[in-house]
This record gives structure tokens, sequence and C-alpha cells, in this order.
């Protein structure tokens, strides 16, 4: 019998809420599923691994504290079963950098500034062009789920330096952006993509409150409800996949494209999620099915039709 791993990590696995309707819409395809917490070395032990087909990469949500840590164990997975997406795309993904390469590829991307532990903020802002009356948003590279991301007035500069004092303190290279403030009422889309089609559209509310202070906890709390994307926004998703493939030469698994609305009403990226997405399987009807399809496929094993709808 098929046998699929879905990587998440000790605390994460009860958070998650699409491990539950993917793992159902597995079994449904008569395959075995396991849970494999990263951080649990018996669950992960290369004796155990090679007893499953393929290990879909889930819910690590807590890697973001240690990534090296993290993508070493990738990559000794990787080494005795096949891991998805693939561990280059995983590497590439893990430190928002990756952002400054998809400028180079021509896709629209949020105007953001890397920060290198020593750099300034000061000037940073001035080179990003945020105005007397503009808002920004710092936040460390490599995170997930809002943690230690915030959002300031231009006046709050001496705030948001100690934040990017402590990220550095911490080794870690700080991003800062304009404050893209149409996410107030608009929100952000979220575009969830299946072997590089189209699967389904989300929209998450804003996070991001002025004084507001740091998101305690694994994740901040998010505002999600289904949402059609617009041809705009599916262009720049499309485009986004289309680059992937052509640098890494294959098609990821899965990827979640988010973006916001720039001054404008343009899209543009926020981040391209190739590691550790939620993917809301609950709020789009009929996508943890067509997700569980595409791992089965991924297997090399013809896909059962369902038993159970
Ligand atoms: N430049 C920005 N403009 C408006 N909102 C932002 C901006 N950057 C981040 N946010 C808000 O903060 C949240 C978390 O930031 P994001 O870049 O998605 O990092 P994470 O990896 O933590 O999800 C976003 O979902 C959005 O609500
Ligand atoms: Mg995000």
């Amino acid at each position: 019998m098929t046998r699929i791993g879905l990587l998440t990590d000790l605390a994460s696995r009860s958070l998650d809420e699409d491990l539950e309707p993917l793992t159902a819409a597995l079994r449904a395809l008569g395959v075995d599923v396991d849970p494999l917490p990263w951080d649990d070395p018996a669950a992960t032990s290369a004796s155990r691994l090679r007893g499953f087909d393929l290990v879909v990469v889930r819910s690590p949500w807590n890697y973001h504290h240690r990534a090296d840590a993290y993508l070493a164990e990738i990559d000794r997975m990787a080494a005795v079963v096949a891991v998805l997406n693939e561990p280059a795309l995983l590497r590439w993904n893990v430190d928002k950098r990756y952002l400054d390469d998809l400028v180079a590829a021509g896709v629209p991307v949020v105007p953001t500034r890397f920060v290198p532990p020593g750099g300034d903020l000061r000037s940073t802002l001035e080179d990003l062009a945020v105005g007397a009356s503009g808002e920004f948003v710092v936040k460390p590279s490599v995170s997930a789920g809002s943690k230690n991301t915030a959002r300031f007035r231009r006046t709050q500069t001496d705030a948001a330096g100690r934040l990017v004092q402590d990220l550095h303190r911490l080794g870690k290279t700080v991003m800062v952006q304009p404050y893209l403030d149409r996410v107030d009422s608009d929100g952000e889309t979220a575009l969830v993509y299946v072997d590089g089609r189209f699967s389904h559209g989300l929209r998450k509310g804003p996070l991001l409150q002025l004084d507001a202070g740091l998101v305690a906890g694994t994740f901040a709390e998010e505002e999600m409800s289904g949402r059609v994307p617009d041809a705009a926004q599916r262009q720049v998703a499309d485009r986004i996949i289309a680059v992937l493939v052509e640098r890494f030469g294959s098609v990821p698994l899965y990827a979640r494209i988010d973006l916001l609305d720039d001054a404008e009403g343009r899209p543009v990226l926020l981040e391209a999620e190739l590691n550790e997405p939620s993917l809301f399987h609950l709020h789009a009807p009929g996508s943890a099915e067509r997700f569980a399809a595409a791992i089965v496929a991924r297997t090399g094993d013809p896909v059962r039709p369902s038993r159970s709808r």
C-alpha cells in the first residue's frame, strides 16, 4: 500500500487545520497516511522513513527558529525518501531574499529593502521613498506567521530601529517595505496552485495594527474566506509559477502565492509560499481532494476513484 508522510512539527500538528481534511482525502484514495513531526527524531529516523513512498511538507511551522537545522533535516530525509516540494525549492524559499530573484525575473513585488546586521534603517527608508506621511513594515527575512513583524508610522523610526536592532542581534536580516494600506479594506489575496494549476483562492484579512506590539504564539490569528482572484491577480501568480518551473526545472507540487494591491490597485507579490503554506482546505470545498490526487499521482500510483463521496 502507498504510504505518505505529512511533515509537520510536534507543536503544530494539532494546529494545522489542513491535516485532517487532507488525511481523509488521501485515505479515500486508498493511501496510508502518517503525520511526521520533523522535530521528533523517532518519527523521522531513516529506518522509519524507508517505509514511506513520499513525504509532503505541510506544517513544520517552527522551522524559522532554526532554519539551518530544518534544512539539514530535509536533506537527511531526502536522502532516503522523496520529499516534496523539492528540497532545492524549499531551501530557496525559506529566506524572503528570494523576492529579489523574482524582481529580476520581472515579477511585480512589494517594494522591499533588505537590511543585514550592521545596516541602517534611516537610509533604507529614504531609499525606499517612504514619505513623511507613509507607514512601513519591518519583518525578518526568515519568518512565518507574522512573527516579529510590525507596522510603523514614518515618525516612529526610533521604535522601528529598536526592532531592527533586536532582529540584527539575533543575526537576522531585516526587510523593510512600505505598508500597502489597501490591505485594510481589500485584504490580501492568496492563490493556491497544485501541480502548477490554479486550485483555489482566498482572502486574508489585514494583520498589522499600529502600536500593537508583536505576535505571541505560533502565528497571528488570520481571518480567512474564499475569494475568486481577478484576471490581473491570476496573471501575476501564473507568471510566478512559470518562473519557478524555469528556475528549478520542475513543477512545484504546491504553491501559495500571496498578493497585495499597490497604491494604484495593481497586484504585487507579498510572498510565494513553497515550503509550509496553509492551503485552507476548509475554505475551499474539493481542494483537499484535488491535492490528495496530485500527491498520489507523484508516487507513480494511478489515482483510484474516491470511495467515500
Ligand atoms: N508591506 C506590507 N503592507 C501591508 N501589510 C503587510 C505588509 N507586509 C506584511 N503585511 C501584513 O503582515 C502579514 C505577515 O507578513 P508576511 O510578509 O506575509 O510574512 P509571514 O511570512 O509572516 O506570513 C501579512 O499577511 C500582511 O497582513
Ligand atoms: Mg504571509
